[in-house]
C-alpha cells in the first residue's frame, strides 16, 4: 500500500505543466502539493493533490500568531534519470526541532518522507536539468485552529509545495549591515525555521533592496555587535587563509549548507573556526587585508560571493577577493549535490519515480 493517497487530477496537472525557460526563485509553482492533517492528537493520511489554493480559517493561529515553521531542501536531476535529495533527514530533524520550539506536534519521519518523496517523484519528469537548477521543496507545518487565546492550536496541517528554481542570488552580493532592527535574540526562536523570524527581517530587507543592496546582514539582539547571519543565509569569512563562521548561539539558524561546508572544508584541509565574530573586527580585517573574502551559503543561495559590505554610515568595505574560496566550495558542493562527484559523505538519496 502506498504511504499516501493521490487525488484525482494529479496526472493531468503534471501533463499540462510546461517548464518555463526563466525560473527565478519561487516564481514558478510545481503542479502538485502534499497535505496531511493533525486532529485529535494524531496525523491523518497524506494526500498528493494538484497545486492550488487551500482553505484556511481567517482566525487560524497560523495567520493570527505566525504558528508556522517550514523547511527548504532541493531535489536534483542534472544528468541523472532519477531525482535525488540532499541530506533530507537533516531537514526532517530540523523541522522537528523547530516544531518543538513552537510547541507544535512534530511531523514524524515517515510522514515527512512520504510528502517530499511524493512531490519529488511526481515532478521528476518536469524537473529542471541544468547545473545550478533544481526542484526546491518547501515543507511546512502550521496551526489551523481558529481562536485568539494565546495557546497552541489543537489542529495542524503539514504540507509540501515545490518550485523549479535557479539559485536564489545571481552574481555577487552587496550586503547592507543592519544596525537597528534585530532578526532574533538568544532565548527567542532564531534557531527555529519559523516564519516569524523572516517576518522580523522583512522591513530591513525591503529597505536594503530599495537602496540597491542584495540582502541585510544581522547582528546579535543584545549588543548589536556580533554577526549572526544574512537574511536566509549563513555567512563565512576567510581570515588569514582560514575559514571563520559565527558559532551557533541559539539565535542563528543552523544551516544544513553551513554544516556541509564545514565538513567539506575540514576534509579538504582548511582550518575552520566557529566562534563569536564581531562586525567591527570583520570590517577592520577587510581594511587591513586580513579578511580576504566573505561569502554566504544556504539551500536557496548555495554558496554566494559577497563583493561589498555597506555600513549604515555609508562606508563600504570590499574584501580583496570575491569568489575564490567560495567558488571552490560551491563547485565541490554542487558536484556532490548533482551527483557529478563521488558522494564521500553519503549525503544524497535517490528517489524512485512514478513515471
Ligand atoms: C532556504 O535556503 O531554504 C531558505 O529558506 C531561504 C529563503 C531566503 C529562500
Amino acid at each position: 500500500m502506498s504511504a499516501y493517497d493521490t487525488a484525482p487530477g494529479v496526472a493531468a496537472a503534471i501533463d499540462a505543466f510546461k517548464l518555463p525557460e526563466k525560473l527565478g526563485f519561487g516564481l514558478v509553482n510545481a503542479p502538485v502539493m502534499f497535505s496531511a492533517e493533525w486532529h485529535d492528537g494524531c496525523w491523518g493520511r497524506g494526500q498528493l493533490l494538484p497545486y492550488g489554493p487551500i482553505e484556511v480559517w481567517p482566525g487560524s493561529r497560523a495567520l493570527q500568531y505566525a504558528e508556522l515553521v517550514f523547511e527548504g531542501l532541493k531535489a536534483y536531476r542534472v544528468g541523472q534519470s532519477k531525482p535525488s535529495l540532499f541530506r533530507p533527514e537533516e531537514n526532517c530533524r530540523r523541522l522537528q526541532r523547530s516544531a518543538e520550539r513552537l510547541s507544535l506536534p512534530p511531523v514524524p519521519e515517515t510522514l515527512f518522507f512520504a510528502g517530499i518523496e511524493a512531490v519529488t517523484s511526481a515532478c521528476s519528469a518536469i524537473m529542471p536539468t541544468r547545473s545550478g537548477q533544481s526542484l526546491y521543496l518547501r515543507p511546512f507545518l502550521f496551526g489551523t485552529e481558529s481562536g485568539y487565546l494565546l495557546r497552541n492550536s489543537v489542529s495542524f496541517r503539514f504540507m509540501v509545495i515545490a518550485n523549479p528554481v535557479e539559485a536564489y542570488v545571481s552574481g555577487v552580493m552587496n550586503v547592507a549591515i543592519e544596525r537597528t532592527d534585530v532578526r532574533a535574540a538568544v532565548g527567542g526562536i532564531g534557531a527555529a525555521k519559523a516564519a516569524a523570524n523572516y517576518a522580523a527581517s522583512l522591513r530591513a530587507s525591503s529597505a536594503a533592496i530599495a537602496r540597491g543592496h542584495t540582502v541585510a546582514l544581522w547582528l546579535d539582539g543584545t549588543e548589536h555587535r556580533y554577526i549572526q547571519e544574512l537574511s536566509g543565509m549563513n555567512v563565512f569569512a576567510v581570515i588569514d587563509g582560514e575559514l571563520h563562521t559565527p558559532e551557533l548561539d541559539g539565535a542563528i539558524l543552523p544551516g544544513i549548507t553551513r554544516d556541509s561546508l564545514l565538513m567539506l572544508s575540514r576534509s579538504r584541509g582548511f582550518k575552520v573556526h566557529e566562534r563569536r565574530m564581531a562586525i567591527d573586527e570583520l570590517l577592520a580585517g577587510i581594511q587591513k587585508g586580513r579578511v580576504s573574502e566573505v561569502f554566504a551559503c544556504g539551500t536557496a543561495a548555495i554558496v554566494a560571493p559577497i563583493a561589498v559590505l555597506a555600513d549604515s554610515d555609508g562606508h563600504e568595505y570590499e574584501p580583496a577577493h570575491t569568489d575564490v574560496v567560495a567558488r571552490q566550495l560551491r563547485d565541490a558542493l554542487l558536484a556532490i549535490q548533482e551527483r557529478r562527484a563521488p558522494d564521500e559523505f553519503g549525503w544524497t538519496k535517490e528517489i524512485a519515480t512514478t513515471k
